[in-house]
């Protein structure tokens, strides 16, 4: 019987893979078990290394620690990637600056620190994807992991939300660019997530705000699990006609 969510044999890049990401880990597990062959991306090795232990096939898969910030170097780097195993089927970009930006607090620093990684890091590894040899004969797919902050106002968060929000201009922009190479561009935008994140973010906020957001999410908070799942969709068959949209993965949160 088909499989349109299969991967196997399809290289994938995953940003954000690092063991501690709640988000990025249940991406790799769940997109490894689908059957791809995954490069694992984050800073650090060990925590790389610590994820490629936790998948299908450990050996299928690689780690290549970098620094998304250095944005000119990014296209070079995916270059060197795919000359060493070979061309990508797709990229998840899941690596972010996260938190909270009170405007009285709000300063260049954390200007650049939020559009660095969120914005011109999804611009350079789109650049980086779409060169020849980097991306599969194909096409490929590329999923930036969003967030519903991006489509909704957030008190004290204008700065995250306002790097995801423009991570959706820069998918419907590039899903035109990019749509004759057969590249499609989506954004998946969850609320919030249960998980270390979540949990340092309920413990920051007085027990009326914690009780108004759990209000604001009908379905209850989310797993991982739903994320990597709506990830797997837009990058696998099942998404083939796909492209330059926002799948908000929210428990009704954007619905209200
Ligand atoms: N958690 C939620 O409730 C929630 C809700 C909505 C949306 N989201 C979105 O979901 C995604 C994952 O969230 P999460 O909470 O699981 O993330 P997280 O725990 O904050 O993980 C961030 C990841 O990015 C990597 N990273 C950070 N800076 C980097 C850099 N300069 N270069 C390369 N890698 C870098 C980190 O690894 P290293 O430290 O090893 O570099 C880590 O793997 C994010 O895009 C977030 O905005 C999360």
């Amino acid at each position: 019987m088909r499989n349109p969510l299969d991967l196997t044999g399809r290289r994938l890049l995953v940003t954000g893979a690092s063991a501690d990401s709640d988000i990025g880990r249940e991406i790799c597990r769940t997109l490894a078990g689908l059957g791809a062959a995954l490069t694992l991306v984050g800073r650090r090795a060990d925590a790389l290394e610590a994820t490629r232990a936790l998948l299908d096939g450990p050996e299928r898969h690689g780690v290549a620690p970098f620094d998304l910030t250095d944005l000119d170097a990014i296209p070079g780097w995916m270059k060197g990637l795919a000359e060493a195993g070979g061309p990508f089927a797709g990229l998840v970009h899941s690596a972010s600056e996260q938190g909270y930006s009170v405007l009285r607090q709000v300063n260049r620093a954390q200007f650049d620190r939020y559009f660095t990684l969120n914005v011109g890091a999804s611009l350079m590894l789109a650049r980086g994807f779409h060169q020849k040899g980097v991306v599969a004969p194909g096409g490929g797919s590329i999923v930036y992991v969003g967030s519903v902050a991006g489509l909704k106002g957030q008190k004290g968060r204008s700065l995250y939300a306002a790097s995801k929000a423009a991570l959706v201009s820069v998918a419907q922009s590039l899903a035109l660019e990019l749509a004759d190479k057969r590249i499609r561009v989506n954004v998946v935008a969850p609320a919030v997530v249960l998980g270390a994140k979540a949990e340092k973010q309920f413990a920051m906020l007085p027990a009326e705000q914690n009780a108004a957001l759990a209000a604001a999410h009908p379905l209850g908070y989310g797993a991982p699990q739903d994320v990597a799942d709506a990830v797997a969709y837009l990058l696998a068959d099942s998404g083939r006609w796909v492209t330059g949209t926002v799948l908000p993965v929210d428990g009704g949160f954007t619905a209200g």
